[in-house]
């Protein structure tokens, strides 16, 4: 197979080329597909089918298979059994160039690791269609590269410059190229897992109208998962519900209730309400206090947390709630103003300093930030509160270690075979359960959650919620960053809303509507 070397960026690329593209009615099926990976069965005989021109809903909770099977249907692994078929043919997907071949995109959730971060937008977007049109050819045009990445994003609705690097763009950013770049070469069948996760609502409104333009105009069978219900029976037609490993429910959407699809989907009884704990609310424990980050990235910010309250930041994705919670860590340094703790000023100039001063931080880029993915599970759980695991000078008492690990596996349902599991064999929602996890063991005074339910299945999110209960029962105080404002309401006490980088309203959350939060968020006065 041809090497292409690419790159107007600062390193050259090498990739492989091929695809052949399709234009008609194509179906796909898999049949009796299982595979396992050490101390783990992750799928069971499973049968899944797609059509072309169909939106089709994979639904399951955390680790229940849903991503495992879609890398099986890209490519990404090739030790399972059980068989593909393309139009009633049998296939063989054994790697990500036999899925291509068939017209197969996979846009993975592991946003980070799918880019190449120090290459153009342009040149991710174009990455497959650049390697086709090279071949024989020596040269590259690179205005038509930027003026085709520029009308694929317009096809997708996002607007960047194209010679933008994709480190630094935000989440929602890459996942736009992620789809932009499936987009930029014939897609027969288009799998999206979990897209919506970091966009916004107007940004997932975009997505939807653009799936919907694939699937009827352009006839793209469409496989999209995620872990906001109302959105699978906004979209998708048919659903095929997976339960640890194995098919549950395959239907058409019109024979469910949100009610029984989670019953299908956790295999017991579930309310989804998050009955908030009532606890007493003391006195002013953190107070910030005019305070400004030192690229503009945070502006003018005042609030307060009581002990036992937990405090809502919401806005808009880009608001700056993230950039908020990253300069209160000491993740992004302070210009000015002031941090105070029971009264008396913080000098927060690093995350290691913040730990150390009281604060807690559950960042939303959890891959990156959140946990070291190539240690166990009890080593990342353990990290921040080693010293309480530390007897004499140094000796880590590594049983006690694991012993608190494993309460914690328990308590927020960490699906992994055990605590000494790496963390990137976890799946999506369990890394973030462990990033959540190893901050419920530190003993901080007050704890930022950026975002900490995107991605997680509603079941999970109701044991978070129930954290998040009981750290504010023993008078911690919490901030919780999300742009969910039904969450927002649930949880909190009371609420902020950012909007260009600053908080622009204050609310008592038994006055605040979903309403009135969304005009100060849209920038309203
Ligand atoms: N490479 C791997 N090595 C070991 N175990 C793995 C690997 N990939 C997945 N698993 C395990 O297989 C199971 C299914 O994981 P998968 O990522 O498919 O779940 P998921 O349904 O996508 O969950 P989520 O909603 O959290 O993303 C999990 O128990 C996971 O830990
Ligand atoms: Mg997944």
């Amino acid at each position: 197979m041809a090497l292409t070397r690419i790159g107007e960026g600062r390193l050259p690329v090498y990739i492989q080329e091929a695809r052949i593209g399709m234009e008609s009615k194509h179906t796909l099926e898999m049949k009796g597909i299982s595979i396992e990976f050490p101390g783990v069965k992750a799928l069971d005989h499973v049968d899944f089918a797609v059509k072309s021109g169909e939106i089709h809903a994979l639904v399951g909770a955390n680790g229940a298979g849903k991503s495992t099977l879609m890398k099986i249907l890209g490519g990404a692994y090739g030790h399972y059994v059980g068989e593909i078929y393309f139009d009633g043919k049998k296939v063989d997907i054994r790697n990500p160039q036999d899925a291509k071949a068939l017209g197969i995109d996979v846009v993975y959730q592991e946003v980070d690791t799918a880019l190449i971060s120090y290459l153009t937008v342009a040149e991710n977007i174009m990455m497959d269609k650049m390697v086709n049109e090279m071949k024989g050819k020596h040269f590259i045009r690179w205005g038509n590269i930027h003026r085709e990445a520029r009308e694929v994003m317009k096809r997708v609705g996002i607007d960047l410059d194209t010679h933008t690097l994709v480190q630094d763009l935000s989440l929602a950013q890459k996942q736009m190229v992620l789809i932009a770049r499936a987009l930029a070469t014939n897609t027969n069948f288009l799998v999206l897992d979990e897209p919506t996760a970091p966009l916004s609502q107007t940004e997932t409104e975009e997505l939807f109208r653009l799936m919907r333009d694939l699937a009827q105009n352009q006839q793209v069978g469409i496989v999209f998962i995620s872990h906001r219900l109302p959105e699978i029976f906004e979209i998708c037609e048919t659903i095929t519900i997976l339960r640890d490993g194995q098919v549950v429910t395959d239907t058409t959407i019109d024979t469910l209730t949100q009610q029984k699809l989670v019953e299908l989907m956790l295999g017991r009884r579930f309310e989804e309400t998050y009955p908030k704990i009532h606890v007493p609310i003391g006195d002013v424990l953190l107070e910030v206090r005019d305070l400004n980050e030192e690229y503009g990235r945070v502006r003018n910010v005042s609030f307060t947390v009581r002990a036992g309250e937990i405090v809502g930041i919401t806005g808009l994705v880009g608001a700056g709630k993230t950039e908020l919670c990253k300069t209160l860590f000491g993740a992004y340094p302070m210009k000015s103003g002031e941090i105070l703790l029971r009264g008396k000023s913080l000098h927060i100039k690093s995350p290691h300093a913040a730990v150390h001063q009281g604060m807690a931080l559950v960042p939303e880029e959890r891959r990156k930030e959140g946990v070291l993915v190539d240690e166990p599970v009890f080593v990342n759980l353990t990290l921040p509160s080693l010293d309480r695991f530390t007897k004499g000078p140094a000796f880590v008492d590594t049983r006690a270690e694991r012993a608190k690990a494993r309460e914690v596996i328990q308590d927020l349902g960490i699906r992994t075979p055990s605590e000494n599991q790496k963390v990137a064999y976890l799946s999506g929602g369990n890394q973030q359960k462990v990033a959540v996890g190893k901050w419920l063991i530190a003993d901080a005074e007050v704890y930022i959650f950026d975002e900490p339910t995107k991605g997680v299945d509603v079941g999970a999110k109701h044991d978070i919620f129930a954290l998040i209960g009981a750290l504010a029962k023993q008078g911690k105080g919490i901030i919780y960053a999300s742009s969910e404002i039904p969450e927002i309401l649930d949880i909190s006490d009371r609420i902020y809303v950012m909007y260009d980088f600053t908080i622009v309203k204050e609310f008592e959350t038994s006055e605040a509507t979903e309403e009135a939060i969304l005009f100060y968020s849209a920038g309203g006065q």
